[in-house]
């Protein structure tokens, strides 16, 4: 295995300069490769008729499938955030909403040819904690009745701390719920004000420990870089009355500032927002101070204690991407529920409509709620992979992809030829079929892995910076 040492440029010690070359040249705008091909693929050519026929042939000996569920609804509206949500304050179009979700659970089960096992659980959002304890309960009922839920299924609910209750979290755990991912953010009552999400310690504290007496194994917490008012004391501080509280795992995203995308975004005051310098040196301050507390960093943005299911994972290369992240779920299989969501067949990957009127009229129809989607092709699957083993492991070796896919390596001539500038910076190392991102290539694995993206060109300007 090819040792980076050599090339490293440690984070604080890189000069400015540096930083600055490396972020005009590798820190654009990229792709954070949940999917490969990603989301700006899909198109219409999937349709409802199309996913019901790749429903039916899944097979109960495939293993156990994993189901996301999304819930789209939020108390407020916290002004960075770039999920498919909105704010509701009436109870009506929520529980018109959990009925629709209930009958889709049902429609998707009468779809297949046989009944099948799941083994992995996710309610994500907007916010899970929206819907009543009955409701929360209900829907994870349905899942048991018309699927068989593994014993030692993985079931985890992305959460609200300001809006999570006692009862909530009994119904959630009495359905088998036993992970959590909490929203933080930033703990900075100034940052706080600047995204409009006010969020006491002690709700996260609360949050953290009526949870943790519900007995949920996992506990993650979602933290934000590159906000407005950030500094890098305040991250720092935020860090570690994070890690005060006992997670099990932590995310630092990067702020993915897309006002074009997301109208509410421009609420935030741009000229608070960090430069893309401080943004660089905040991730890297972050990712080498949870290295000091003895965490390990896992792909672009995750972080865990050693002894978490997590680091184990990565640590074996077992680790994998999907549409919530990285994760250790192996399922081949993941049905998507609920507006917006997306799932993954063996054939390709499929999303419902977005807009909940839609998803809404097409399950009144009957109809499966698909919107759109894309079939892979043998390429998408080669390419995917290499691009997947770059984002779990900094590294892959494109020899062993070739020889899976049945592909001669000249085929990534072309790819490789342009990790010949990233070599030269100092961000990647090639030795020979081996590709591997160097300490501070880490930071730019976006870029990287795009050099193997067939499809980049179309969409390359959707997505947010890199860094
Ligand atoms: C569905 S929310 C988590 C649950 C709950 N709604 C909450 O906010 O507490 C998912 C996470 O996405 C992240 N997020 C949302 N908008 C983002 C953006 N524009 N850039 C980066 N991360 C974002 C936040 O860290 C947020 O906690
Ligand atoms: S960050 Fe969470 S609570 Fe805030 S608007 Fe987005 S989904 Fe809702």
């Amino acid at each position: 295995m090819a040792v980076a040492t050599a090339q490293t440029i440690q984070g604080d010690k890189i000069s400015a300069e540096s930083v600055d070359r490396l972020i005009a040249a590798y820190g654009g705008r990229a792709p954070r490769y949940t999917s490969y091909p990603t989301a700006i693929q899909f198109t219409p050519a999937i349709t409802a008729r199309q996913y019901g026929a790749w429903l039916k042939g899944l097979k109960k000996e495939s293993g156990p499938l994993s189901a996301y569920l999304h819930i789209p609804f939020c108390d407020r509206m916290c002004w960075y955030c770039g999920c498919n949500t909105a704010v509701v304050n009436r109870r009506g179009p929520i529980e018109d909403y959990v009925a629709r979700l209930l009958g889709e659970i049902d429609l998707v089960a009468a779809t297949l040819s046989e009944r099948l096992a799941i083994g992995n659980i996710h309610f994500g959002g907007g916010t899970p904690n929206m819907l009543a304890p009955d409701e929360i309960g209900a829907i994870l009922a349905r899942l048991a009745q018309r699927f068989d839920i593994t014993p030692d299924a993985e079931i985890a609910a992305e959460i609200d701390p300001c809006t999570l209750t006692e009862q909530w979290v009994e119904a959630a755990a009495a359905g088998g719920m036993n992970r959590a991912s909490l929203g933080v953010q930033d703990f900075d009552p100034e940052v706080q004000k600047a995204i409009n999400r006010i969020q006491p310690y002690e709700t996260t504290a609360r949050a953290v420990q009526l949870l943790r007496a519900a007995g949920a194994q996992s506990i993650n917490m979602d933290l934000i870089y590159g906000l407005p008012r950030q500094t890098l004391e305040g991250l720092e501080k935020t860090i570690d009355m994070a890690l005060a509280l006992g997670p099990d795992r932590l995310s630092l995203f990067g702020y993915a500032h897309v006002p074009w995308m997301k109208a509410h975004q421009k609420l935030i005051r741009e000229e608070e927002l960090p430069g893309a310098r401080l943004r660089y040196r905040m991730q890297r301050r972050a990712a080498d101070l949870l290295e000091e507390r003895g965490w390990r960093r896992l792909g672009l943005d995750h972080f865990a204690r050693p002894d978490d299911g997590l680091a184990a994972a990565a640590a074996e290369g077992r680790m994998r991407r999907n549409f919530q992240g990285y994760t250790t779920d192996e399922a081949p299989v993941l049905i998507g529920f609920g507006a917006s969501s997306i799932g993954r067949m063996p054939q390709g990957y499929v999303q419902n409509a977005s807009a909940v009127p839609q998803w809404r009229e097409k399950l009144e129809r009957g109809e499966l709620p698909v919107a759109r989607g894309v079939e892979m092709t043998a390429d998408d699957r080669f390419r995917a992979e290499i691009i997947e083993r770059l984002m779990c492991d900094f590294a892959v070796d494109l020899a062993e992809v070739c020889a899976a896919h049945h592909r001669p390596l000249a085929d990534l001539d072309g790819s490789v030829a342009r990790l010949a500038p990233m070599q030269a910076d100092g961000i990647a190392l090639v030795h020979g079929p081996h590709v591997e991102a160097t300490q501070t290539g880490r930071d730019f694995i976006r870029s990287i892995c795009a050099v193997f993206d067939a499809h980049l060109e179309q969409g390359a300007t959707r997505h947010s910076a890199s860094i």
